[in-house]
Parts: structure tokens; C-alpha cells; sequence
């Protein structure tokens, strides 16, 4: 069992994370475990890929539980005793027409897009083996320019997030800074963007070079973390007005679980749909934006 290798997906009981699973059950050269929040609802996505011809294993985990991870980390490193590829797919989003006050959003969509995936990284990454691969989805809202709040506040920011010397701490400092002016009702005057989503989503593409720089600095060759913008999906999370299909939006991130061994790039960069690197501070995005 040791010698295995092993690729973890996130929420992929459903929307992008269940296309990712069918790519990784395709293409990955190891066991593939589809991991869901809830149990029936991922041996019934475990079930729909059986009938495929496909034989994932599932394992609960639900991001937003640090006992629910630490029995994941657990169960992985008794079982395999390390990790080949991590694709961190699991996000919420509240939907435009939502009532909940807007710090309360913000406190759930950073608490879980960011923080909760961070947490699984802590995790998980003492197991990742040499050549591993790691796969943040991100989104074309996690676009550095989304912090467009007023100026000259907005321009302090990203020119933080975007700082070579940036640290993880740091960039949890600047997500708890935007959680609270969320709360406090002043964070377009601080220079936020006025979506909890993407605010999440730019901390999670910020913290990606922050990761691959500890990746460089580790004894463990090779060890590659890119995050992507998967397009605009039909899934749950659009209310399905996405024109993508799940398996046109799992082509950036699984290209990215699947990257060859020493590769000199992508590292701690930001992907596009179709696979095309975007430079995240400047761009510009890619033909209409999403
Ligand atoms: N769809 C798009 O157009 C689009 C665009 C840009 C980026 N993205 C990103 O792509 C990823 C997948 O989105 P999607 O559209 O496929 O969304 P989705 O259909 O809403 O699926 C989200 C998945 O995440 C899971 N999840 C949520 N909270 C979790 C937690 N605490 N622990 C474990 N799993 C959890 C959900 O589980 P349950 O089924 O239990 O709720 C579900 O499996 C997300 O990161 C999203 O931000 C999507």
C-alpha cells in the first residue's frame, strides 16, 4: 500500500470536483480518493463514477472541521504514509440575492474558501511525497485586481498581497483585516472588493507563490502548487448559468494535479481555463474576463 500513489479531490461530490474525479480516475497513475463533506452524498458520487467503469475510494472530509481533518491526515498517512496530489476544489458562495449581512458572508466565505483550506494544507503537506502536485481552484474572481475598493487604499492592498516577502501569516493578517471592515460596514473605503467570494479567492491566489517559496526551500524535490480560474461551470454554485460543463471546468485544475515530474513551470502561479498562465498582479485576463 505504501508505495501507491495518491490524489485527494476535495467536495468532489458534485460540480467541478466530480469532473476533476473523472479526469484523475482517467489519468492518474494511483489510487484516487473523492472526498465529500457528507457521507451519502459522496458514495452516491462514488457510485456514479463505479458505473462509469471507475473505482475511486471515498473517504468523509469536511474542510471546515479540524477533527475531520486531522482523522483524514490520519487515516492517509497510516494507510499510503504520504501524498502524491491535492486538488483543494471545496468553496462556498452565497448567491447575489442572499440576506445574510454582509460580515456574516464574509466570516463563512473566508472562514471555509480560505482558512478551511489552509488548514487541510497544514495537514496535509508534512505527507505530500517528492513530485507532488497541489491544485488550488481559485477563481477568475480571485484575480489580484478584485481588491478594487477606493483608491489609494485598493492600490496599498495589492501591492501587499502581491509582495514577494508576503508571508502566510501576513496574508491571514489581510483576510482577518477584510473579514472585520466587512463587519464594521467601512471595507470599500479600506480599499476592498465589495464580494466575499472573491476576496476569498484573491487570499487563496495570493497564498499560492507564498506556498510554492516553502515548497523551493523544502528538502523534498519538486514539490509543485499552482491555482487556476476553472471558467464559468454549470454547477450548483452558478444557480447552472455557467455555459462550461463540470468536465470543460476541471481541465485547468486537474492539468495542474497532473503536471509531469520537474517541470520548471507552472510554480506558485495562476492558470487560466484553457491551461494559459495569467500574470496575476497586472494581467489582463483573458478574453472577456470569466
Ligand atoms: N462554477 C463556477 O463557475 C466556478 C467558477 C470559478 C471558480 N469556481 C470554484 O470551483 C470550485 C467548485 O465549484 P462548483 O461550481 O463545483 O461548486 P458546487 O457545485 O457548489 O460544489 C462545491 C463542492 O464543495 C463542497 N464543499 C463545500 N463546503 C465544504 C466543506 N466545508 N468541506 C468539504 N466540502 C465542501 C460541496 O459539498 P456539498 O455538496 O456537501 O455542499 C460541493 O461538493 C470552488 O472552489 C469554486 O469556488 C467555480
Amino acid at each position: 500500500m505504501a508505495s501507491q500513489r495518491v490524489a485527494v479531490v476535495t467536495g468532489a461530490n458534485k460540480g467541478i470536483g466530480f469532473g476533476i474525479m473523472k479526469e484523475l480516475c482517467a489519468k492518474f497513475d494511483g489510487i484516487v480518493y473523492l472526498t465529500a463533506r457528507d457521507e451519502g452524498r459522496g458514495k452516491a458520487a462514488q457510485a456514479e463514477l463505479n458505473k462509469l467503469g471507475f473505482s475511486p475510494k471515498f473517504h468523509p472530509l469536511d474542510i471546515d472541521n479540524q477533527a475531520s481533518i486531522d482523522k483524514f491526515a490520519e487515516y492517509i498517512k497510516n494507510t499510503y504514509g504520504g501524498l502524491d496530489v491535492l486538488v483543494n476544489n471545496a468553496a462556498i458562495a452565497y448567491k447575489n440575492a442572499a440576506t445574510e449581512p454582509f460580515g456574516e458572508q464574509a466570516v463563512n466565505t473566508v472562514r471555509i474558501n480560505y482558512f478551511a483550506t489552509l488548514a487541510l494544507c497544514h495537514a496535509l503537506f508534512p505527507l505530500l511525497r517528492p513530485h507532488a502536485r497541489v491544485s488550488h481552484v481559485s477563481s477568475c474572481v480571485g484575480f489580484l485586481g478584485k481588491v478594487n475598493g477606493d483608491e489609494p487604499q485598493a492600490a496599498a492592498l495589492r501591492e501587499k498581497f502581491s509582495s514577494s516577502s508576503l508571508t502566510e501569516e501576513e496574508c491571514g493578517n489581510l483576510m482577518n483585516q477584510f473579514v472585520k471592515a466587512a463587519q464594521d460596514g467601512n471595507w470599500k473605503e479600506l480599499g476592498w472588493g465589495s464580494s466575499t467570494y472573491a476576496m476569498s479567492k484573491v487570499g487563496l491566489s495570493a497564498l499560492t507563490p507564498i506556498q510554492q517559496r516553502a515548497f523551493d526551500a523544502d528538502t523534498r524535490a519538486d514539490l509543485v502548487v499552482n491555482s487556476c480560474h476553472p471558467g464559468y461551470v454549470d454547477t450548483d454554485m452558478t444557480s447552472h448559468k455557467g455555459p462550461l460543463t463540470i468536465e470543460e471546468g476541471a481541465v485547468a485544475p486537474s492539468y495542474l494535479a497532473l503536471l509531469p515530474p520537474n517541470i520548471s513551470e507552472p510554480k506558485g502561479a495562476y492558470i487560466w481555463k484553457d491551461t494559459t498562465p495569467v500574470d496575476w498582479v497586472n494581467g489582463p485576463l483573458p478574453g472577456n474576463g470569466y
